[in-house]
């Protein structure tokens, strides 16, 4: 496999932000919605390729909060793309033993989009491979808020001292509860941003940005950057 360091481990955790759809479509001259509906076969290839890998945990920003400014056309065909595509997947899922896990709020999701993916996070529940964590309808600030909302309601309830809330008692608030942060952040099309992903988890986490369209990040890139973190040392703060 492509310039793996053997002798390092690989991330048990990668997340990506999925940009550059409309862009790609727009340079061959195709509607926005070309891109995304190539995105996804991007998406599909790469679940593959963390399978081989050996990564445990593979979130995929597909949907944010603030996406719903888009036009009605493009946020309407982004929703049918994955309402189709989630149950397509299904077999493959159960076949590669991969777990299916969708972060984000349900609040605003529509209903058909939120039966399927029910369905499928219902069917993988048990899988032990792979735990795919999907962010739909998914904002950093949102997901913050609804835990300091939990967290809120443990103290009024007595059962938390406001002066004993720990990292850990956040992170077990957040929609990622019980996953390890981010080893690494995947972001394509060349945007030197965050946009509201994982705002969280992404405190140490390693960043590596592509200027490749998402349509066109493949396998091969996964590793590339795969290789790449296993060579950075990280210091936490340290020397
Ligand atoms: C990422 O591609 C997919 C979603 C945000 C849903 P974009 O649609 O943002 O593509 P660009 O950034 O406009 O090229
Ligand atoms: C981030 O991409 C969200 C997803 C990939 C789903 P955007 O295209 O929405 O981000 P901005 O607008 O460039 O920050
Ligand atoms: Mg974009």
């Amino acid at each position: 496999m492509l310039a793996l360091v053997r002798s390092q481990p690989v991330p048990a955790h990668v997340a990506i932000i999925m940009d550059g759809n409309g862009r790609w479509a727009t340079r061959k001259g195709l509607p926005r919605v070309a891109g995304h509906r190539e995105g996804v076969k991007a998406a599909r290839a790469i679940v593959r390729a963390a399978d081989a890998v050996g990564l445990r945990y593979l979130t995929l920003y597909a949907f944010s909060t603030e996406n719903w400014s888009r036009p009605e056309d493009e946020v309407t065909t982004l929703m049918r793309l994955l309402e189709e595509s989630i149950y397509r997947e299904l077999p493959e899922l159960m076949e590669r033993n991969v777990r299916l896990r969708v972060i984000g709020r349900r609040h605003g999701v529509p209903l058909p989009v939120r039966r399927g993916i029910d369905h499928v996070v219902h069917e993988t529940r048990a899988n032990s491979g792979l735990t795919l964590l999907m962010a739909f309808n998914y904002g950093g600030r949102d997901e913050l808020l609804d835990a300091f909302r939990a967290l809120a309601r443990r103290v009024r309830a007595g059962e938390l001292a406001p002066d004993d809330i720990s990292e850990t008692d956040v992170s077990g608030a957040l929609y990622t509860d019980g996953v390890p942060d981010p080893d690494l952040l995947i972001r394509t099309s060349g945007e030197m941003r965050v946009s509201n992903f994982l705002l969280w988890q992404i405190a140490y986490t390693e960043l590596w940005i592509t200027p490749t369209y998402w349509p066109d990040f493949g396998p091969v890139d996964l590793y590339r950057a795969v290789a790449e973190f296993q060579r950075r040392t990280r210091r936490f703060g340290g020397v």
